[in-house]
């Protein structure tokens, strides 16, 4: 998603997942089978262990006690394979870490995600300030097995752990003035080399934001985990949101502020190129990005030489959320 270098902004071959795991390419693949399978058996209850190649992580006890109740997921979308841990935990997009895909995973770990505050504030009766463990103690985690497409063109199927962000807008209560909602990323520059760095486009903090129907909807999720763990923290620890109808970018990591305001609020990627990157951002493959098409995608892993390309869907996949646009021309509101 870089402007103006067409090269980086479109994700290269030689960027994608690191030798090794094509290496072992048929391992995982056997395995996710084997997941897939697993998830597809109706009513089978699953936990962590389903994920085979999975790298464990100590879990905080406010996730720990909530595993044994959480709602699995039964069936994968589509019936589609679970994208390895490895690829989602190792080509990643977190700008404030660096501009490769596999910066995150290899800086992202400086970040200090303990103790860690949400304020929640704008246009609600209950402001407040919580910390993720007030988030989730009230509330059951659910685990949301979604497509994730980023307007880069590439795609993952990952297995979240969360709640919906219906539940806690609710609880604070907007007002009548409440029309959007506007999200905000951590920003601490001795923690995160993209943002010393002086070369990104960035006016950090990262931000974004939806309309309040789309943060209303059943599907728009805020994770505190992925395949039955918590987040590592290249993919957002410790609470990110999920918005899986909408090109990945609109998934703001690492949430420190959430507000409720009455105009649309300045997003980041729209604010640096409003021509290639929209306020909506709903997956369309019939609106391409100017420097690129949108109606296929790289679903990973995919290599050089066994290139995984699939049709992109027209809301990902997701139509049940067509009804929030209707009337909306999706060619000039992308
Ligand atoms: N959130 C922040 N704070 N900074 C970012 O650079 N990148 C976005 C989104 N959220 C980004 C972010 C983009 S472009 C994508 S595609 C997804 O995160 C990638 O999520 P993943 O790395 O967990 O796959």
């Amino acid at each position: 998603m870089l402007i103006q270098i067409p090269p980086s902004s479109a994700c290269r071959e030689h960027e994608v997942t690191p030798e090794a795991i094509y290496l072992s390419r048929r391992r995982l693949l056997a395995a996710v089978g084997g997941l897939a399978a697993m998830a597809a058996l109706p009513g089978r209850a699953q936990d962590a262990s389903a994920y085979p190649d999975v790298e464990a992580a100590q879990a905080p006890a406010w996730f720990a006690d909530k595993l044994a109740a959480t709602r699995w997921q039964a069936i994968t979308p589509g019936n589609e394979a679970v994208t390895p841990f490895k690829d989602a935990t190792h080509y990643n997009n977190f700008y404030e870490f660096g501009s490769n895909k596999g910066d995150p995973a290899r800086y992202a770990e400086k970040m200090r995600i303990e103790p860690w505050t949400v304020r929640v504030d704008g246009e609600v009766a209950k402001p407040g300030a919580y910390s993720v463990e007030d988030l989730v103690k009230p509330r059951g985690l659910e685990e949301r097995i979604y497509r994730l497409r980023c307007v880069e063109a590439w795609s993952m199927v990952i297995p979240w752990l969360g709640f919906p962000l219906a539940d806690l807008l609710k609880q604070v209560e907007p007002t009548g003035n409440a029309k959007y909602v506007s999200f905000e990323t951590r920003l601490a520059p001795d923690e995160m080399a993209g943002v010393r760095s002086g070369f990104s486009l960035i006016e950090w903090p990262y931000v974004e934001g939806l309309r309040l129907d789309e943060a209303m909807h059943p599907l728009t999720i805020l994770a505190v985990g992925m395949y039955g763990r918590v987040l590592p923290n290249q993919n957002g620890a410790p609470l990110r949101l999920v918005v899986p109808w909408k090109y990945g970018f609109k998934s703001i990591k690492s949430i420190v502020r959430i507000s409720l305001v009455s105009e649309q609020p300045r997003t980041t990627w729209e604010s640096i190129a409003p021509q290639e990157y929209g306020f909506y951002s709903n997956v369309n493959p019939e609106v391409d990005h100017p420097r690129w098409s949108q109606a296929h995608e790289r679903r990973l892993p995919s290599g050089l030489f066994s290139p995984n390309i699939v049709p992109t869907r027209m809301f990902n996949g997701y139509e049940e959320v067509a009804s929030l646009y209707a009337g909306l021309d999706l060619r000039k509101y992308y």
